[in-house]
């Protein structure tokens, strides 16, 4: 069964009788990566909600003095996570470096609201050991695996046909590679229909972010990557879908808005109300969807390439293009060279599965290396 197999959160806003009076035992929640594009609307539905109570902040390197009792800036957060005793961790922080923060709380059972998708890709095997042994609830605030979610909650794997993610498409959609020749970073930015952290935003115009996610969803629902289709839909409507074995399928739709997906993970199992209105259905509502140009867009097909190689390929093609947007970002590689990088360091790299952390960890270095060394000839 999917979504229920771990059983309730550790702690949710649960009602004590007595006399009428209700009691809300508050979920003490820990937000690493504040500062951030996920970080900031979270800390609105944290502020907006009496049942949740915020214990403890991280940033990378922006100051955050006062936004919690227990704040860190920069480094490992797993100490201060001890100290605070959270209910759930949301971890909102960008790249591999959330790495430590999922393998902590998914070892403690203590419930984890992942944005952190790179950590997932990059770990699978690992994070889903560590969930196994904790026992805790793994819950995704990516928009399209949160919609995934609740369309397979108390589904047993074998009714579902194939699980879609939609795909915005970018800044890009419609491009051709010819088009994308020395496109500057500012166009890149420019995404249509999310507003969010800036490598994200990259990896949605190369569509590495849909590559990213097909791992995370592989992982996240143990489906193979034949049954995981990925559709461009321009609007971002429908932010997942399922079809079933009979023929019928379940959408999850609504306004491209991150506060809904972090609501749900923060509130989960209670759904609570969120500022974001619902579509206005009767104004009209035209759903648009077609295939993604793999031919103009490489990364997609090389995510399910890494993926279903399996071992550390995932963790060389996360790391490779952390390396790859970096030198984007840095103006010392054109978009279209993005992917180049990735396939060339994914050609290179032992790929061998990671036994324990310290392999993982190797597997990653080895992969920013061999990026590193494409790069230098092609920048
Ligand atoms: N934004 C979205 O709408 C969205 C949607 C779905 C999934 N996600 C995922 O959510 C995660 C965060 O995305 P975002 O868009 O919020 O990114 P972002 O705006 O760049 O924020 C990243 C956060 O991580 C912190 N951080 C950066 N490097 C760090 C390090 N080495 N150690 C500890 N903290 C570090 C940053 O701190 P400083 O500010 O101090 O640098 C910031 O608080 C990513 O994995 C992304 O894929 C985002």
């Amino acid at each position: 069964m999917f979504g229920v197999r771990n059983g309730p959160p550790t702690a949710s806003a649960a009602k004590a009788g007595g006399a009428g009076a209700t009691l809300l035992s508050v979920k003490r929640v820990a937000l690493l990566g504040a500062t951030g594009s996920i970080g900031r609307q979270a800390l609105e539905i944290v502020r907006a909600d009496p049942a949740l109570e915020l214990v403890a902040a991280t940033s990378g390197s922006q100051p955050i003095d006062g936004l919690a009792p227990h704040t860190q800036v920069g480094g490992d957060p797993t100490e201060l996570l001890e100290r605070s005793h959270p209910d759930v961790v949301l971890n909102a922080v960008v790249g591999f470096a959330g790495l430590p923060a999922t393998l902590w709380a998914l070892e403690r059972g203590i419930t984890l609201a992942l944005a952190n998708k790179e950590s997932l890709v990059a770990a699978g095997e690992l994070a889903l050991a560590a969930r196994e042994r904790g026992g805790g609830l793994l819950l995704p605030v990516d928009s399209e695996h949160s919609a995934a979610f609740q369309c397979l909650e108390g589904r047993t794997p074998e009714t579902v046909a194939t699980l879609v993610l939609t795909a915005s498409g970018g800044p890009f959609r419609g491009l051709t590679r010819a088009d994308l020749e020395g496109v500057t970073v500012e166009a890149a930015l420019a995404h249509p229909t999310w507003r969010m952290g800036p490598k994200i935003t990259i990896d949605s115009a190369t569509l590495a972010n849909k590559g990213l996610e097909l791992i995370e969803a592989h992982f996240l629902f143990g489906l193979d990557y034949d049954r995981i289709q990925v559709v461009v839909h321009p609007t971002s409507t429908v932010h997942a879908l399922v079809w079933f074995r009979d023929g019928a399928a379940l959408a999850h739709v609504g306004h491209p808005d991150m506060r809904v997906p972090i609501s749900y993970a923060l509130t989960y199992p209670e759904r609570a109300a969120t500022p974001v209105a619902p579509l206005d259905l009767a104004a009209g509502l035209t759903l648009e969807f077609a295939a993604p140009d793999e031919d103009t867009f490489p990364m997609l097909g090389l995510a399910r390439e890494a993926g279903e190689r399996g071992g550390t390929y995932p963790c060389a093609y996360n790391a490779a293009n952390e390396v790859a947007v970096a030198a984007f970002f840095e103006g010392r590689l054109p978009f279209l060279g993005i992917a180049d990088v990735v396939d060339r360091a994914l050609a290179s790299v032992d790929g061998s599965p990671a036994g324990d952390l310290a392999e993982l960890v190797e597997a990653d270095a080895e992969a920013r290396r061999a990026a590193q060394s494409v790069l230098e000839p092609v920048a």
